[in-house]
Order: C-alpha cells, then sequence, then structure tokens
C-alpha cells in the first residue's frame, strides 16, 4: 500500500481515487489552508469529513491545531470521532522543542485506542522514539531533510533497520515530496509509504517519450485506414 495523497484538494483525491493508485490521503494545516479551507475548526471539520467518506476505507491523517497538551488531547479525540478511518497527526515537539508530545501520543495509541501519525520529523532518531513511544504512524520530511543538506534515503534505511530490528510496528511514511525521483527512491531505500502532492504523482505517470510513442501508434492506426 505504498502510495498516500498529500493534500486537501477534493478534485484531486477524486481523480486518483479512481485511478486506484492512492491507498490514503495526509493533510496539515497548511495543506488544508491552501486547498482554500477557512472557518477555522469547522471548516476543518467540512473538509475533513469530506475527505474521510471519500477515501474510506483508506486512511485519512488530520493535524492537531494547538500546542496546549490538554486541547491536544482533546482535539485528538474530536477528531477520531469524526470518521472511523481519521487518524491524528501529533508533531514529534512543539515550536520551541517542548517535551509533552510523545506522552500523549502514547495515551492517545494506548488509552484511548486512537491511531497516532507523528510528524514534522527529520532524523530517524526521532522516528525511532516515536515509534517506541507507540505510533501507528511515523511521518519524516525527506525533502526537507534533503534542502537541510542531510541524505534522506540514508536517513529512511536507517530507520527502516531498527525498526525491522527491533520488531517496532510503526509505518514509515515518507513526506515533503519535491522532486518525482523521490517517491521511488524512497520506497526503495525502506519506506511503507510516500504521501505524494498531486503534482508529483501526474510527473510519475507522464513520460514524453511515452507521449511520442503513443502517437506514433495512433498515427500508424489513422494510416492503415487509408492503406
Ligand atoms: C506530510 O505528512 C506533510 O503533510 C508534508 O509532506 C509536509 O511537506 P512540506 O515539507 O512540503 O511542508
Amino acid at each position: 500500500m505504498p502510495i498516500f495523497l498529500d493534500t486537501g484538494n477534493i478534485s484531486d483525491i477524486e481523480k486518483y481515487l479512481k485511478m486506484g493508485i492512492i491507498r490514503g490521503v495526509t493533510t496539515n494545516p497548511t495543506i488544508l489552508l491552501q486547498a482554500g479551507v477557512t472557518g477555522g475548526m469547522k471548516g476543518i471539520k467540512e473538509r475533513s469529513v469530506e475527505i474521510a467518506n471519500l477515501v474510506d476505507p483508506y486512511p485519512l491523517s488530520v493535524e492537531v491545531t494547538t500546542n496546549d497538551p490538554k486541547m491536544m488531547l482533546e482535539q485528538a479525540q474530536e477528531f477520531a470521532g469524526w470518521a472511523k478511518n481519521i487518524n491524528v497527526k501529533i508533531t514529534i515537539h512543539g515550536p520551541k522543542g517542548e517535551l509533552d508530545n510523545l506522552e500523549i501520543v502514547h495515551e492517545l495509541e494506548n488509552k484511548h485506542d486512537i491511531r497516532v501519525n507523528v510528524t514534522a520529523m527529520m532524523s530517524a532518531q526521532q522516528c525511532l522514539l516515536a515509534a517506541m513511544a507507540g505510533a501507528t504512524y511515523v511521518s519524516l520530511f525527506g525533502g526537507r531533510v534533503n534542502n537541510m543538506g542531510y541524505n534522506s534515503c540514508e536517513e529512511i534505511r536507517k530507520l527502516r533497520t531498527v525498526l525491522d530490528d527491533f520488531s517496532l510496528d510503526a509505518s514509515i511514511i515518507i513526506g515533503s515530496t519535491r522532486e518525482v525521483l523521490n517517491i521511488i527512491e524512497w520506497l526503495e531505500a525502506g519506506a511503507h509509504l510516500v504521501t505524494v502532492v498531486p503534482k508529483l504523482l501526474e510527473g510519475m505517470i507522464v513520460h514524453p517519450y511515452s507521449k511520442e510513442t503513443v502517437q506514433m501508434f495512433l498515427d500508424d492506426a489513422a494510416k492503415t485506414e487509408k492503406a
């Protein structure tokens, strides 16, 4: 099940679902804003429920919008109640490195039976600890890792090795796609899933030489009519 779509855009989700090539959707507040969501929590709920129903039984990740631990816990439970296929995104830590979040992840997974996607991670070591806390998904931002001058494929290889060696169940999602090549190279490096922006998914399908070849077939088919 290797490809999720990283978007809040309904028509893109419908398009790729009909092709049968996506197995889930991930969002975050930035993605929802870019997809035209307004109205705060009301707007986030409306769009999230719409996407969740569209992709059911595949999963949808929805990110909490607060850094307050108590509110994070409440939001996570609320989101999980919107649809059975919604899992909750919690960042690895707060914007100043506050350490409350893994405790929340652990509580949500173990006490509330809510699937958590730990997000905004830039290293294998962050992902390892999120997996140990019990996260169902650990999201490494491959494009941002590369942009910082590190090798995302190396991080993925290290992460997959330690998760397998210690029988940790978390699925590795690599996000932050920047190039068409990212998808296949990250899967080859050991990612369980890559969450892809719609434009790059189209780039994986369309090849200039395939276009030329298809045109040749069509032209020659037409010529047989006249021969
Ligand atoms: C992953 O789940 C995130 O939504 C996303 O891929 C982040 O990517 P960005 O680096 O483009 O913000």
